[in-house]
């Protein structure tokens, strides 16, 4: 029997990693994307899924639609993914942060309790929801006390404890995956390392003169979304659901990133091509992020397979490649 899935966040970074990942096991991938003037497909398009998910038109902050739409698609899996996910953002959009992590994950839950109670759910929790709680050297492990430090950890905090409640009152199928971050080619441009992989690329590349960042010395356990996604299929073949962390045990500052990326072009002194912006700055920042996610490996087998310096390659090769194709394209047009 041919599975269904519904998948919230497809034009994301990570929607169309695990769209490939499903269609590639013969699932049926429903996608939701919220209503805009002009759609932007070019991550379901970079990965090559475009023609192979169903997409259907919805919002989380709109209830009706989500009940809808469970109702019509009948999912056997429910990955929500969507969400307003940039931190640095959260302070100035905190409400539009709260309707559609925190409130959205409910409209959701309901609509799965209501139409589809069978449905196995998953839901994109964060390492941000511990804030600085093992800044002292320690790792953060599913027993880690949360603190979140910004609107954003705090909306995901609540839709932490939803899904929980759920699987807890109702007796649903729920999971969190409490990821730490990861990146690929298709990471939005505005995140440190997409931002990063861009800017030493345009450098390289004679386009720019600098790059403009904020905080160097926050530390990030960075891992690749195409194992992440992995992970969380895993979490919904499970007998029972149940909260893992997933990580790679390693952490690295912005500089090393920097350190990385730049080496990876042949730039061995790249201070004077780093501008340090305040405006880059957050009013209460996350300072270290290490996460330990023996619970995946011993129970779900999951492991991560690309590490951090191939991470950055992957990311500068493929800036390196766009940046090009657009100056071929200009070099066409002229
Ligand atoms: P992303 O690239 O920012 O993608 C977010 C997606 O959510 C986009 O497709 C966006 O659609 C959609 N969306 C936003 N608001 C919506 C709404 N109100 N209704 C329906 N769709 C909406 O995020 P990502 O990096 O793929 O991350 C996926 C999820 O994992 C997010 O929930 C994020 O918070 C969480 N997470 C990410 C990381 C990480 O390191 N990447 C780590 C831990 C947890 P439009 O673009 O059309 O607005
Ligand atoms: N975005 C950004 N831009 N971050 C910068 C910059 C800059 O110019 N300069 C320094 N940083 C620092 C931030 O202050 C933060 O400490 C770190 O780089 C990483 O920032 P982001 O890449 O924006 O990611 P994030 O850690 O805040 O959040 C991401 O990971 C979370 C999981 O831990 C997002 O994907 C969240 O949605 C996710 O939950």
């Amino acid at each position: 029997m041919q599975k269904t899935a519904f998948v919230t966040g497809i034009t994301g970074q990570d929607g169309p990693y695990l769209a490939k990942l499903l269609l590639e096991k013969g699932y049926r991938v429903f996608g939701l994307v919220p209503r805009h003037s002009n759609p932007n497909f070019s991550n379901t398009d970079y990965l090559g899924v475009t023609s192979g998910i169903e997409f259907v038109t919805g919002d989380l902050t709109d209830e009706g639609s989500l009940l809808q739409l469970i109702r019509s698609t009948r999912p056997d899996e429910v990955y929500n993914l969507a969400a307003q996910s940039f931190v640095g953002a959260s302070w100035d959009l905190a409400r539009l942060t709260t309707e559609a992590n925190a409130l959205g994950v409910l409209y959701l839950l309901n609509a799965v309790k209501h139409h589809q109670p069978t449905a196995k759910f998953y839901q994109a929790s964060t390492s941000e929801m511990f804030g600085n709680s093992a800044e002292d050297g320690g790792v953060q492990t599913e027993r880690t006390p949360f603190h979140p430090r910004s609107p954003y950890a705090i909306s995901k905090l609540y839709a932490y404890w939803m899904t929980v409640n759920f699987r807890e009152s109702y007796g649903m199928f729920t999971a969190n995956g409490i990821l730490f971050n990861h990146e690929s080619p298709i990471r939005g441009r505005e995140f440190v390392t997409r931002k990063i992989a861009e800017g030493v690329a345009r450098i390289k590349l004679g386009l720019e003169e600098s790059i403009s960042l904020g905080n160097l010395d926050a530390r990030r356990d960075w891992g690749f979304a195409g194992d992440y996604v992995e992970a969380m299929w895993l979490m919904l073949q499970q007998s029972h659901g149940d909260d893992y962390l997933v990580s790679t045990g390693e952490t690295h500052s912005v500089r090393e990133f920097l350190d990385a990326a730049f080496a990876h072009v042949g730039i061995a002194d790249w201070q004077g091509l780093v501008k340090v912006d305040p405006r880059f700055k957050r009013p209460a920042e996350v300072n270290v992020l290490q996460g330990k996610s023996r619970k995946a490996e011993e129970r779900l087998g999951w492991k991560p397979k690309v590490g951090f310096e191939e991470l950055v390659r992957m990311m500068v090769d493929a800036d390196l490649e766009r940046q090009r194709a657009r100056l071929g394209e200009k070099a066409f047009a002229v």
